[in-house]
């Protein structure tokens, strides 16, 4: 932990969760808890919620859950110390220096310090662009009919001819050789360090918050590789960052252009459209899709119009539907790119293309057909086949319908005929054929699921239990003397019961209290944030949950003496096991 405890403790409990939450996602009132739409995936209706007496986030669809800390760090993508910082300064409490633990505080240094650097060398990248040795890449970025504006804007910068310059530079810094070496920006070597970027004009890219996190690199001409990227660092993750997003999501309109490289959002930017953001020549990924949620539900694919760039819109429309988003895409023909397409046509043009943007289904349908030899009837009864099986995909059946009747008038389809054709379709993949079908193969998969189960259990009615008893402290008058956190025989459910029952006995009960213990590790909290927030109430009955409750105490202490019989050593223990396993039978709880 960075912070002591105490202090961590004080920040978390002096920002009520609701409203930060609140100043994210909107929020409404049902029973004690607040629901929304959960930041974290997509959805339709609201399984997000806060939890106003326990302090704490959860998302019954995704999962995701933690105290007010976690979500910053997850929403805004900051460090723990960084999370703290905003939070306490959030409200106007001043944190302690130098009362970290050495190696947090070392984890958060290097990350500001990574920054610091990272800003330092797109200022010397810029400054140098502007000088003499600059010149043939200032040259070359107003050759391709960038302003002034648009350089300064961007950041835009060169790095110079010799391959050691800004070594040298950040050398005059003061910044020690290892530290360098984890910039991406600098190979470090005995026979002498170098630069990764030479003799290239320069692209920061910079996070949400306007940070510098890594750079491209282009070279001044047909030179190859045509770009160099800062490889992934600790403050550089490829598939979370988007380029030009520190822009767009300020930008007025309700949808955001998607292209693939620098100069596209460059050129869609000085053209007026700042909602152009690009995922930069990585696939584009559902983190991505989940980000861009943020900001808009629509968005514009403006991909290069070459087979590369209609096949990575292929794969794009599917991870943005997951993403809740709708999706469009431009047809930019004859041009390849939104630079190109900009500076040929003019942003007029390129505004006339995003208003007549092809439907993402329909322009899946229309790849499609390019498969299909429609003088064949045979092909032709393929296409229709495939039309239909794609029509399927639409779980809504008004939505399946106004699908079915663009398509049949879009391809000259009888629109009868095509709806036929779908729900016959629909019929054959019901879940009855398709157990039929894959039965044989998923045989194995079964068995191991239910191996799985089996073994999940014990593990299973231990999380109960601690659900229960966190969900309703009464209950830890019934397992008085049956049930002690030593019970618990899983290490991470034996550590939460530890606290749970200190923190009853102590009458201060604190959930997100507890969650920041387990802060460091994302796979603990999530699960421990799990557990603080399932609600077993909702799903029985009264009658159905004593006997369930007493079921789950009982196996819990089960396995507890079971387990306690078998690392037994002697043999009055043993005897004193056996009793207890005997007493356990008849006990009513
Ligand atoms: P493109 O080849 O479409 O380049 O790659 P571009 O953006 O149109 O570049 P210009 O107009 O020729 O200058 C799209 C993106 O893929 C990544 C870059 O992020 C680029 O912007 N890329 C491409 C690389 O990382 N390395 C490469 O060698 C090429
Ligand atoms: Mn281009």
């Amino acid at each position: 932990m960075f912070y002591p405890e105490e202090i961590v403790e004080e920040v978390r409990s002096r920002n009520n969760i609701l409203d930060v939450i609140s100043g994210y996602v909107k929020m409404q009132k049902r029973g004690s808890s607040y629901f929304g739409l959960c930041p974290f995936h997509n959805e339709k209706s609201p399984s997000f919620s806060v939890s106003p007496d326990k302090q704490m986030y959860y998302c019954f669809g995704c999962g995701a859950g933690g105290n007010v800390i976690t979500f910053v760090m997850e929403y805004e993508n900051y460090s723990f110390k960084e999370a703290l910082e905003y939070l306490a300064d959030r409200v106007g409490m001043e944190l302690p220096k130098g009362e970290e633990s050495k190696e947090a505080r070392a984890q958060a240094e290097l990350r500001v310090s990574l920054l610091e650097i990272n800003k330092l060398a797109a200022n010397y990248f810029y400054y140098q662009l502007k000088q003499p040795q600059g010149r043939q890449g200032y040259e070359y970025l107003t050759g391709r009919k960038l302003t002034d504006d648009t350089i300064r804007r961007f950041g835009l910068g060169f790095a110079n001819k010799t391959s050691d310059d800004l070594y040298r530079y950040l050398k005059s810094k003061g910044y020690p050789d290892q530290l360098l070496a984890q910039t991406g920006l600098v190979t470090i070597e005995e026979r002498g360090s170098h630069d990764k970027f030479w003799n290239r004009v320069m692209f920061p890219i910079m996070d949400v918050n306007n940070r510098v996190i890594g750079f491209g690199g282009r070279v001044m001409g047909d030179g190859t590789p045509k770009y160099l990227n800062s490889p992934e660092t600790r403050l550089f993750d490829k598939s979370r960052n988007l380029y030009g997003l520190n822009y767009a999501r300020t930008s007025r309109e309700k949808y955001m252009l998607v292209c693939e490289g620098y100069m596209d959002v460059i050129a869609l930017h000085q053209a007026g459209f700042t909602n152009g953001v690009a995922s930069l020549g990585t696939a584009f990924t559902s983190q991505h899709g989940v980000i861009l949620k943020r900001y808009t539900d629509q968005v514009i694919l403006t991909y290069d119009s070459d087979s590369a760039g209609v096949k990575a819109a292929l794969r794009a429309i599917p991870i943005l539907k997951e993403a809740g988003i709708s999706c469009k895409v431009l047809n930019m023909k004859p041009y390849k790119d939104p630079d190109e397409f900009i500076k040929n046509m003019g942003a007029q043009a390129f505004r006339e293309r995003i208003e007549k943007a092809r439907n993402s289904f329909l322009f899946e349908i229309d790849v499609l057909k390019q498969d299909f030899d429609f003088e064949d009837p045979e092909q032709k009864t393929g296409f229709y086949n495939r039309v239909a099986q794609k029509l399927l995909s639409f779980s809504d059946a008004l939505e399946r319908d106004t699908y079915t009747q663009a398509v049949s008038r879009e391809y000259y389809i009888n629109y009868q005929d095509l709806k036929q054709l779908v729900n016959r379709m629909g019929l054959r993949v019901s879940p009855e054929t398709e157990r039929a079908e894959g039965g044989e193969g998923r045989t194995p998969f079964v068995a191991r699921e239910r191996k799985r189960e089996k073994e999940d259990g014990v593990k299973r009615s231990q999380r109960l239990l601690l659900t229960w008893l966190i969900e309703d402290p009464a209950l830890f008058d019934k397992i008085e003397g049956i049930i002690s956190p030593e019970d618990f025989k899983e290490e991470l459910y034996h550590q939460v019961a530890q606290m749970v029952f200190d923190g009853h006995r102590a009458g201060d009960l604190n959930p997100a209290g507890i969650l920041n213990r387990f802060i460091n590790d994302e796979a603990q909290y999530k699960e421990v944030a799990g557990l603080f927030n399932a609600s077993l109430r909702e799903s029985l009955n009264q009658e159905e949950q004593k006997k369930a409750f007493a079921e789950t105490v009982k196996k819990v202490k089960k396995n507890s003496l079971d387990e306690a019989s078998r690392a037994a050593s002697d043999i009055e223990q043993l005897q004193k096991i056996i009793q207890a396993q005997k007493e356990l039978k008849d006990l009513n709880i």
